[in-house]
């Protein structure tokens, strides 16, 4: 039924675009299908939910299982179902973090989030590169812990409010978080701390498909050709092809694959032992439980949790042909927001896996790192990641944000409360284009900002 809906809206938008040759020049490309056959046509909650139109089959059900283990409630072991939980932890489930497949709730001001938590670490790298473990806390804070177990401690956020002005006199707030750890169960000593807000997660099959030359190509660490944008590819440590790869996800493309994201997820957030992370990362700490809990995951479990998340659609952009939308387009181009929210890419061959294979994807990012300046800066670094650095995330699916998740806070910590303040807050690398954009005319910036809620 899908894919039928999915053939008539393809032939009737063909149909529509022959009568209308000029209007289609503007939005070339078919940016419109931001995931190429991949692409969905859902607008309300469940638009970052939904599968890849063409799988089939036994990739399908694999999809299915990794549904159910995204949605799933971890217990604290002995359990007959779901056992493993903790003992310590940030979340019950994938979902907790992730509503909707999206983003989760950003903490008011004196409040705290499941959904936004501390990477931690001490000064200096291990022997691959990543950040060192911080004794006793080892590599995020978790603030939860199973019955009778201590929390590693609290985490709350305040926010100061501070006022700035566009060129037209027209004032804006923006408010700048603070991170305080509470009731640290043990001393932390000197540390090092990252705030990380949770992202949606649809759409990573298709990013992760993009050669690995084609994101490099971008890369311009001298800034040879001058435009005040360097772009870096990350390097990272992949566990279980054991070698330096290409980072891709995470707020700081820390991670080179999604099974290592999956994996890290059940250990770090969960608590949830796998073939990739064998021991509990409490394993030094007071809190362990000195449980035999090799493997409370199992690798088929692990593998089509990663699988669900390889095989989420994106959703295609609305209102293409509005003429504000078009200018706004025309706008993001000229403010230089493309030359990072790169627009366009193509997924390699792969004949083994074809749904994923050479589709013309539309992300509105390069994969790369870029300084976003010092505002934006945390006092972490992660492998190649500065503490300013940061991976431009893609934009696509963005204007769905209220839909999905009923709020539109953005920013590697959540501050921005909609899209305009995450603009405002771009410095380093991307100063020039946040002035571009604060001196825009009213309906300038309107019609960008109408341009991003149609991605
Ligand atoms: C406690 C909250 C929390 C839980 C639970 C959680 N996540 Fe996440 N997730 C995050 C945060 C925060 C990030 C960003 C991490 C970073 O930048 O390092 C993230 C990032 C991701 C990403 C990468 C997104 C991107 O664009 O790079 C994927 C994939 C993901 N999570 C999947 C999962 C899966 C699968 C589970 C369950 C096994 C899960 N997460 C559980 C908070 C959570
Ligand atoms: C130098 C590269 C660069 C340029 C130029 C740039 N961005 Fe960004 N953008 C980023 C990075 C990196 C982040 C993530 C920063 C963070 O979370 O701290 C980001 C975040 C965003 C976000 C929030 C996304 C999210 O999921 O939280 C939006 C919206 C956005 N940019 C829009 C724009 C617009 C519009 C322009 C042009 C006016 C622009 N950007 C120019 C690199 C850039």
């Amino acid at each position: 039924m899908i894919r039928f809906l999915f053939f008539i809206f393809v032939i009737s938008t063909i149909l529509f675009s022959c009568k209308k040759p000029g209007v289609i020049e503007e939005y070339n490309e078919q940016d419109w299908m931001a995931g190429g056959t991949q692409t969905v046509f859902e607008q309300g909650s469940g638009a970052y939910r939904q599968t890849f139109p063409t799988l089939s089959g036994e990739l399908l059900a694999t999809h299915g299982t990794g549904d159910a283990m995204f949605e799933a409630t971890f217990v604290s072991a002995p359990a007959p179902k779901n056992s493993g939980l903790g003992p310590i932890y940030n979340a019950v489930s994938c979902a907790t973090c992730h509503i909707n497949d999206g983003r989760g709730m950003a903490p008011i001001d004196g409040g705290s989030s499941a959904s936004l938590f501390l990477k931690l670490s001490s000064s200096g790298q291990d022997i691959h590169g990543a950040p060192n473990e911080l004794p006793g806390f080892g590599v995020q804070l978790q603030t939860k812990a199973i019955f009778g177990t201590q929390a590693e401690g609290d985490l709350i956020v305040t926010y100061e409010y501070e006022t700035g002005y566009f060129e037209d006199g027209t004032s804006y707030e923006l408010r700048r978080p603070t991170f305080t750890i509470n009731n640290p169960y043990t001393s932390m000593g000197s540390y090092l701390f990252s705030p990380r807000f949770s992202r949606p997660v649809f759409g990573l099959g298709l990013l992760e498909a993009i050669p690995e030359w084609a994101i490099i190509a971008n890369e311009d660490n001298l800034d040879v050709n001058q435009d005040g944008i360097s772009g870096k590819a990350n390097y990272v440590w992949d566990i279980k092809n054991q070698k330096t790869s290409l980072g891709r996800f995470g707020w700081k493309a820390g991670v080179p694959s999604i099974l290592q994201q999956v994996a890290a997820a059940y250990s770090q957030d969960i608590g949830m032992t796998n073939f990739l992370f064998p021991k509990e990362t409490s394993f030094t700490q007071s809190q362990y439980d000195n449980l035999s809990d090799e493997n409370e995951l199992s690798d088929s479990l692990l593998y089509a949790t990663a699988m669900y998340i390889r095989t989420l659609a994106v959703p295609a952009r609305r209102n293409v042909q509005d003429p504000e939308v078009i200018k706004g387009k025309q706008l993001f181009n000229s403010a230089s927001c493309i030359k990072c929210h790169t627009p366009k890419h193509t997924t390699g061959v792969n004949v083994a896996f074809a749904d994923l294979s050479n589709q013309t994807i539309f992300p509105y990012t390069d994969m790369l790192l870029h300084d976003m300046g010092p505002n934006l800066t945390d006092n972490r670094p992660e492998y190649l990641a500065f503490e300013s650095e940061w991976r431009t995330p893609p934009l696509w699916g963005i204007g769905l944000s209220v839909a999905v998740n009923n709020h539109s806070f953005f920013l590697h910590d959540g501050r921005a409360r909609n899209l305009s303040e995450a603009i405002l807050w771009h410095g380093g690398e991307a100063i020039l284009a946040r002035e571009n954009y604060r001196k825009m005319s009213a309906s300038d910036r309107a019609a960008l900002l109408k341009f991003l809620n149609s991605l």
